[in-house]
């Protein structure tokens, strides 16, 4: 355990809250405890390929305070679970199933495979769409794009605006499947977005976040922000002045992706603080994970885990997470509970004011009890898959 980690306050006592409680009756006042609460805004921020060993709180050599403060502020997953790759993970988060039940166990869907998500499973953004939300992702999606009816804007986002395939340049958005097929892979709905490229994609991304944050009334509506960056995938270009503050780093390839590291954590506290800005921080839920193990070879480190992503051992499977939202009370705790990424698409329904047990066939559980009580029991249980089965 990283000291920080081990050193955020554990909450665990009741008498404290209670005496908190007592002290603040204005805060428990009964009119406001029975006005209808108003669905959350969830932003949920996905990074590519980013290790355990990748993240402030874990490993002395990279600096993200942002990420950090976040996560120590909130509820920080320390047994959370994902897929060794892109594909699968992506889809089991927007799924909520096991990639076996869904025909992507099959590694990554490349550029020119003409097969995508399976167009009968119902999406975690269509649901939320059901329950009111305005829904919107930014970033890489991964998920394929041979039809129409495969692409993002078909399936529960209003917008889009990113890559559809994997390993796309940071700069020119150019995407190729071997050396023979390239393609300039950036778009805007369903649109190629011509024009719009030549910046790094993290502040590209993080712009658009922005700006979907400062158009959208807080209070009419609730929002659904997927954003899924590039970063911290291959190829390692970030802007050099990044660069600067690691440049002692002996390791090259590992100097360059801790700054790419870097540039996350400033996209991160961007948006925090564009959430703030425009009235949605206090009713939001703000959700990190890695998609994968990071990839040593080209400067990631699952340290002290073995492995690395496209393996089943927990290096490839083992993510990075955290939960930060001011609508938990017992927050600045580390969970130990475990929890997997197909766990967020009930979850966030449920959030939602959806009723989760009347959707058929998902794999993953409703944690939010875990995350928010401070649980460390978690309905993952064997217990419960034999019932299920
Ligand atoms: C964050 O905002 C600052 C100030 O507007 C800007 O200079 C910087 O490029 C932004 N960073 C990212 C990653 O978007
Ligand atoms: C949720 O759906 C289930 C199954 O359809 C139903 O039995 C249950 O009463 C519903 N719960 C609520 C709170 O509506």
């Amino acid at each position: 355990i990283h000291p920080a980690a081990a050193a955020a306050p554990d909450r665990h006592d009741s008498k404290k809250a209670k005496i908190i409680s007592l002290k603040l009756p204005l805060a428990s006042s009964p009119k406001l405890m029975s006005t209808p609460k108003r669905p959350p805004h969830i932003i949920f921020i996905l990074t590519d390929d980013q290790g355990f060993n990748d993240i402030g709180y874990h490993s002395r050599d990279i600096r993200s305070p942002t990420l950090d403060k976040l996560a120590s502020e909130g509820v920080l997953l320390e047994n959370y679970y994902v897929q060794p790759l892109c594909t699968p993970s992506r889809s089991q988060l927007i799924t909520g199933r096991y990639q076996i039940h869904t025909g992507l166990q099959h590694s990554i869907i490349r550029p020119r495979q003409p097969s995508c998500l399976p167009r009968d499973v119902v999406t975690l953004p269509q649901r939320l769409q059901e329950a009111g939300y305005s829904t919107h992702m930014v970033g890489k999606w991964h998920l394929g794009f041979y039809r129409k009816d495969c692409l993002p804007t078909r399936r529960g986002f209003h917008t889009y605006f990113g890559s559809l395939t994997g390993s796309v340049d940071y700069y020119t958005y150019g995407s190729c499947d071997g050396k023979s097929l390239c393609g300039f892979d950036l778009h805007e709905g369903e649109s190629v977005a011509w024009g719009k490229g030549g910046k790094y994609s993290t502040h590209l991304y993080t712009q658009r976040v922005r700006k979907i944050l400062a158009t959208h009334d807080s209070t009419s509506q609730p929002l659904f922000i997927f954003l899924s960056l590039q970063a911290v995938h291959t190829p390692l270009k970030p802007p050099k002045e990044y660069i600067y503050p690691y440049r002692r780093m002996g390791n090259v390839p590992r100097r360059k992706y801790a700054a790419m590291v870097s540039i996350v954590d400033e996209a991160v506290r961007n948006i925090t603080y564009a959430l703030r800005k425009y009235g949605f921080y206090r009713n939001s839920v703000v959700i990190f994970s890695t998609d994968n193990g990071a990839q040593p070879l080209t400067g990631g480190s699952n340290w002290p885990l073995r492995g690395c992503k496209g393996t089943y051992w927990e290096g490839g499977i083992r993510g990075v997470g955290f939960v930060h939202s001011p609508l938990i009370r017992h927050r600045r705790r580390v969970s130990r509970a475990l929890i997997h990424i197909t766990d967020w698409y009930p979850t966030l329904i449920g959030l939602a004011g959806g009723n989760v047990s009347q959707h058929q066939g998902l794999d993953g559980f409703d944690v939010w009890p875990t995350i928010k009580l401070e649980r460390n029991s978690t309905p993952r249980t064997s217990k419960m898959r034999a019932k299920r089965n």
